[in-house]
């Protein structure tokens, strides 16, 4: 029989997995190999058909260093710089052990005693991001799996407080019809999260955009209005903070005004730029993010930890005990270390020292490095855009606010799909494709700092032949 927890194994395997993975990291950063391995589905399935292996490998240490070499190999290499798909971050080499360690060690997180450190972690790394939203004492929040996870469980809370908060025990429809305000292009998310609440995906009302793809404020009052004028309850408005597709940030100060007024729940979406307040150059950009009620901020998208490790804060933290229990006050009268229960207040039961591998990387690198590292992407998305608006034969959807640029070659759609597919096929860059305004665009993220001038120039050239 196999030993399952042969030490010397997991030493030696181990020391030569992050060595495999170490010199993964320089060759990608010297551009060698693929950015992307284009598998077809159909065709890579040929090796996955056998069956479950009932014996021990002959070798253990030679078949742990196949399959993680395979792994390597057939993945999107998004430490490599033409690697410049979607917000799927470059783990950081520290956040990705911290992530590791996360996994031998196996927390529950749902109380403190079977999650210990990691809710101590947890715990203090909300505090810092509360701090960089410009909150007070009084806000607080929890880590959970992902994004879309994190904009339904605010949208919970949400549903939870309003009314009658009779949701939770007696279903949506003992509440009046209920409606959520959102950019018309804001992650799908928000709408496969209406659904899952029960508060029907016809009742999530996409707001049109402007020119620049950003949240029509009266067109917004003019849909709150509507609502209100045909009985239906404005749950919240959810400004986007950015958009997926175009990088654009809704008015929040705006939105957040007419939310105050109307008493409506503000959530920010800020999924993908949340991160910029990191950023002194680029926090510009979230300005009016303190308004809000709930923030979804995912530090898997631009702060570059592995995925997942989403962030869901409430102004007020009282508030993220409704999302999943509706006496927030019996709670609270159970002491002050109810608060170290995370289990209350996530979807989730056990959980992933989630944090740990934010919290490492703060604790490693600094939050000034993290910070620069957002400005940097910003940086160089502005820099590839100014490249394709001097080229010639190509046109930008926008000069971008995010790291994000959509843009496309003259011609039509099916031009666009086709440079695609030929440049991905090529290796060298691995770029994806989006609609907006009704045309097919090509679109890029910038994610991985070390993605330079040479890179896009590099992609323009191999989208011009
Ligand atoms: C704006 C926005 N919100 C939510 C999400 C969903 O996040 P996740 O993929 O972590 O579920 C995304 C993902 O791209 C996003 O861009």
């Amino acid at each position: 029989m196999s030993d399952l927890y042969d030490a010397p194994l997991f030493r030696t395997a181990g020391h030569q997995v992050v060595d495999r993975l170490a010199d993964h990291l320089e060759r990608m950063q010297a551009r060698d190999g693929r950015a992307h391995p284009a598998l077809q589905p159909l065709a890579a399935m040929q090796d996955f058909t056998g069956p479950m292996p009932a014996a021990p490998a002959p070798d253990a240490l030679a078949a742990v260093l196949r399959h993680v070499d395979d792994a390597i190999d057939r993945t999107m290499h998004l430490h490599h710089p033409g690697c410049m798909g979607h917000q799927v971050a470059a783990p950081m080499p520290v956040s990705a052990l911290a992530d590791f360690v996360a996994g031998f060690l196996n927390q529950g997180m749902a109380v403190f005693e079977t999650g210990q450190i990691g809710v101590l972690i947890e715990r203090q790394t909300v505090r810092w991001l509360a701090d960089a939203v410009g909150w007070g004492a009084e806000a607080d929040g929890m880590f959970t799996s992902g994004g879309s996870l994190g904009n339904t469980t605010a949208l919970l809370a949400a549903r939870n407080l309003a009314g009658d908060g009779r949701s939770w025990t007696d279903g949506v429809r003992a509440e009046a019809p209920m409606v959520v305000l959102v950019s018309e292009q804001a992650h799908y998310s928000i709408s496969r999260a209406a659904g899952v609440l029960g508060l029907g995906q016809a009742n999530v009302i996409g707001v049109k955009t402007d020119a620049d793809c950003r949240m029509d404020l009266a067109a917004l009052r003019a849909e709150a209005d509507a609502a209100e004028a045909r009985g239906q309850r404005v749950l919240a408005v959810v400004g986007s903070a950015c958009t997926t597709a175009a990088g654009a940030y809704d008015p929040l100060v705006d939105i957040g005004a007419l939310c105050r007024e109307r008493g409506y729940w503000f959530h920010v979406d800020g999924a993908h730029g949340a991160s910029v307040l990191l950023s002194p150059r680029y926090k510009h950009l979230a300005a009016g993010i303190a308004l809000a009620d709930s923030i979804v901020w995912d530090a898997h998208k631009l702060l570059s930890v592995p995925s997942l490790a989403t962030a869901v804060l409430f102004r007020r933290g009282g508030d993220n005990y409704a999302a999943f229990r509706q006496e927030a006050s019996y709670l609270f009268n159970e002491g002050a270390e109810t608060a170290f229960d995370l289990g209350l207040r996530t979807l989730e039961c056990t959980k992933r020292m989630l944090a740990f591998k934010l919290w490492l990387a703060f604790q490693v690198h600094g939050a000034d490095a993290l910070g620069e590292m957002v400005a940097t992407m910003h940086d160089r998305a502005r820099e590839f855009a100014a490249l394709v608006a001097a080229a010639p034969g190509f046109e930008l959807l926008l000069p971008p606010e995010s790291n994000i640029v959509c843009f496309r070659r003259d011609g039509d759609d099916a031009l666009q799909e086709a440079l695609r597919a030929r440049v991905m096929a090529a290796g060298a860059y691995y770029l994806v494709q989006t609609r907006l305004h009704g045309r097919i665009w090509l679109r890029i993220t910038v994610m991985n700092p070390a993605t330079a001038r040479a890179d896009f120039e590099g992609l323009l050239e191999a989208l011009q032949g």
